[in-house]
């Protein structure tokens, strides 16, 4: 095989030496970038589509499979990122709160050229918003969390120095949604939209998750801020209920609780586990509902331990911790326990009960006494009278 392929280069070789009398070299071999490269806004808030027409004077490469190799990103962010597709087009998420420049040119695959590849000078575009008003006019400490992997809430500040008759709109998209939609249910603080109480969202996680909050006011513009994010990332779960803690024998503790009602399977929780033993904390993580630990006195009088979950590194790259749950505690020995907290006392107070009974009792018999002993007087009184 190799022989039959060397022999039609050497062929080719021959007869284009023979037709222009000249070497042929690859340097010659030249390829023109790509036409008309732009990049289109579709009105996604950030999802935007790179698109391209094939390079003139493609005829000499007839039978050839073009490729081209895209390089895209926002301005300022260090890294490009590459593609390389047969495509006309290509689409990704960008930040839309800065620039997007991008640059493409043509490839020639080796087998096009009868040596290495050929690739075309680049083919260069760039795309921004038009940034209407103020960069402070923007919103701040954007904030959103997906409660449970159910219900996602946003909430922000207004911008600094704000015209007071300013009020903000949040408009969302995501691939799935047929258009970009406004929020329909907003937070409001003295009449301004200050969040978002989103719907129930159909297949929004693990993509792109787009959001513009933008507004107006009379006295001037409002510069909108741009937002992406994958909702699986924001995912704050339920606290752990139902804590059970089990001393199995004198150094070996059960502790158990129930996986957080919800949506978010089992096996995407991770749990942090706060022990108290007497006067000394520790804490550790697991992803089981349940864990083994070991006392480290079995003096120990005090066992105490609360739970808190969040998504794991299996079903997201990032995750918020619920709130901690109750505690659940177990106490040494009930009996002492009983002893000191309430029979002790409860002694104490009889005792003191009886000894008071006793004292009046006392005195109401030396009182009785002393009224007999007048009564006897006063009737012998009488007797001598009659
Ligand atoms: C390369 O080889 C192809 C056929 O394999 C031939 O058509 C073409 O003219 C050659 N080009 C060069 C520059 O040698
Ligand atoms: C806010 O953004 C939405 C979606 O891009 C747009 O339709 C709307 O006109 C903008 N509002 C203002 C006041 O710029
Ligand atoms: C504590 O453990 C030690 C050794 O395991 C044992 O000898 C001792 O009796 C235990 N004390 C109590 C109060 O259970």
């Amino acid at each position: 095989m190799a022989f039959i392929h060397l022999d039609i280069r050497c062929l080719y070789t021959l007869l284009i030496c023979t037709a222009f009398g000249s070497v042929p070299s690859n340097a010659e071999i030249k390829v023109n970038p790509p036409e008309n490269f732009e990049i289109v806004d579709p009105g996604y808030l950030g999802y935007l589509s790179l698109q391209w027409q094939p390079p003139l004077f493609l005829d000499n490469f007839k039978g050839c499979t073009i490729e081209y190799e895209l390089k895209y990103r926002n301005i300022d962010s260090e890294h490009w990122k590459t593609v390389i597709t047969k495509n006309l087009h290509y689409k990704d998420g960008f930040d839309l709160n800065k620039g997007v420049e991008a640059k493409i040119h043509t490839l020639l695959p080796a087998q096009c050229t009868n040596g290495s590849e050929v690739r075309s000078s680049w083919s260069e575009t760039a795309y921004w918003t038009s940034p209407e008003g103020n960069l402070e006019t923007k919103i701040q400490d954007m904030d959103c969390v997906y409660y449970n992997w159910q219900n996602l809430l946003c909430s922000w500040k207004s911008g600094m120095g704000v015209h007071f008759d300013t009020n903000y709109q949040l408009f969302y998209w995501y691939e799935g949604l047929g258009r970009t939609t406004q929020c329909a249910d907003y937070i409001k603080i003295n009449g301004k939209n200050m969040g978002c109480k989103f719907p129930y969202l159909e297949s929004s996680d693990y993509k792109d998750f787009y959001i513009c909050v933008n507004g107006s006011s009379e006295s001037h513009p409002i510069r909108p801020n741009y937002f992406i994010f994958q909702l699986q990332n924001i995912v704050k779960p339920l606290p752990p209920e139902y804590l059970s803690l089990t001393v199995k024998n004198s150094e070996e503790i059960n502790l158990k609780w129930s996986i957080p009602k919800g949506p978010i399977p089992a096996k995407c929780f991770i749990y942090e586990i706060e022990f108290t033993e007497d006067d000394s904390t520790w804490v550790t993580t697991t992803v089981e509902n349940e864990i083994q630990v070991t006392r480290t006195s079995n003096e120990s009088q005090k066992l105490c331990f609360l739970v808190r979950s969040k998504v794991n590194m299996y079903c997201s790259d990032d995750g918020i911790w619920s709130e901690w749950s109750d505690e659940q505690c177990w106490k040494g020995d009930i009996w002492k326990e009983i002893l000191i907290f309430f029979l002790i006392p409860f002694a104490f107070v009889s005792l003191f009960v009886l000894v008071i009974t006793c004292l009046l009792l006392y005195k109401q018999r030396a009182l009785l006494k002393t009224i007999f002993h007048t009564k006897k007087e006063v009737f012998s009184h009488q007797e001598t009278f009659c």
